[in-house]
């Protein structure tokens, strides 16, 4: 079988020379965009290059991981060049409640990312232009998942791994409440997506650190989860049911539940109504 890259038409490879010409800037955030064709996982690959020294602003896209990685523990996989997959070095923050905000920005920025570009390519609502949060950062369009964030501490930096499921079809859906933005008849060229993504991350990373207060304000417009009856599934075990009320200073969403509110900064939530 052919190994070139441009074997699977429907699936063609990014073009690094022209994310960087379109990206790289003096001044702005990113200072370079790799692409490499197969690693195992971005997340890793870039939280050991800030081990070794490199500085914030590099952009790490893999066509390909054989070991992609997952919140809690799970698992990232999807066919080469089926979606981005793709790592971001940010700088260090200088409190544990300006890092807990990190993987919430991310999540501001990619879902506001596919509102913009729906907008410019006129997508009918209900499909990426409704794209939606799931607290933490999960981006859903309806009730199903688009993307997935994985936030990791580095050394002199943040590593915020995003995974979105561009081509994939129904069969190649890793579990059945994803989906792809084939599936949800919304524009799969890769290019511009990534670049749509990228600069909405640099503007909403500085407005994050300009104005903590307009960022949240964002999210909370964003976030499918506020007001809905919650189930949570909580490191160790513990199962909490409530409503999703808020998600406060720290970014940590707030659940009022028979014994009170509980404020919680890990967990995996399903929406229950
Ligand atoms: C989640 O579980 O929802 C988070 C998934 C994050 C997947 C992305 S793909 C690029 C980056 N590299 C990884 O190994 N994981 C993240």
């Amino acid at each position: 079988m052919s190994r070139s890259p441009f074997s699977d038409l429907d699936r063609p490879p990014l073009n690094a020379r022209a994310l960087n010409r379109a990206l790289v800037r003096p001044g702005g955030l990113w200072r370079e965009i790799r692409v490499v064709e197969e690693t195992g996982s971005t997340n890793t690959d870039l939280a050991e290059l800030a081990r070794t020294g490199v500085e914030p602003g590099l952009v790490l896209v893999a066509e390909a991981q054989t070991s992609g990685r997952g919140r809690l523990g799970r698992t990232w996989t999807a066919p080469p060049r089926s979606g981005l997959f793709f790592s971001v070095l940010l700088p260090q923050e200088d409190s544990a409640t300006r890092l807990g905000w990190l993987p919430l920005v991310a999540g501001v920025a990619v879902a506001s990312a596919l509102r913009g570009f729906a907008e410019v390519e006129g997508v009918e609502r209900g499909r990426m232009a409704d794209a939606s949060l799931k607290w933490p950062n999960d981006v859903l369009i309806g009730e199903r998942k688009l993307v997935g964030i994985l936030a990791q501490r580095a050394e002199a930096g943040v590593v915020l791994g995003i995974g979105l499921n561009v081509s994939l079809r129904p069969d190649e859906l890793p579990v059945p409440t994803a989906t792809s933005l084939a599936i949800e008849g919304s524009p799969t060229d890769r290019d511009p997506l990534l670049r749509a993504i990228l600069r909405e991350l640099a503007a909403r990373h500085e407005e994050f650190r300009a104005d903590r207060a307009s960022l949240r304000a964002a999210y909370r417009e964003l976030c499918a989860t506020l007001g809905r009856q919650v189930r949570v599934e909580l490191p160790g075990d513990e199962v909490l049911t409530g409503t999703a009320v808020d998600v406060e200073e720290a970014g940590r969403l707030v659940v009022r539940a028979a014994d009170g509110d509980h404020l919680l900064s890990a967990g995996d939530v399903v929406h229950v109504r």
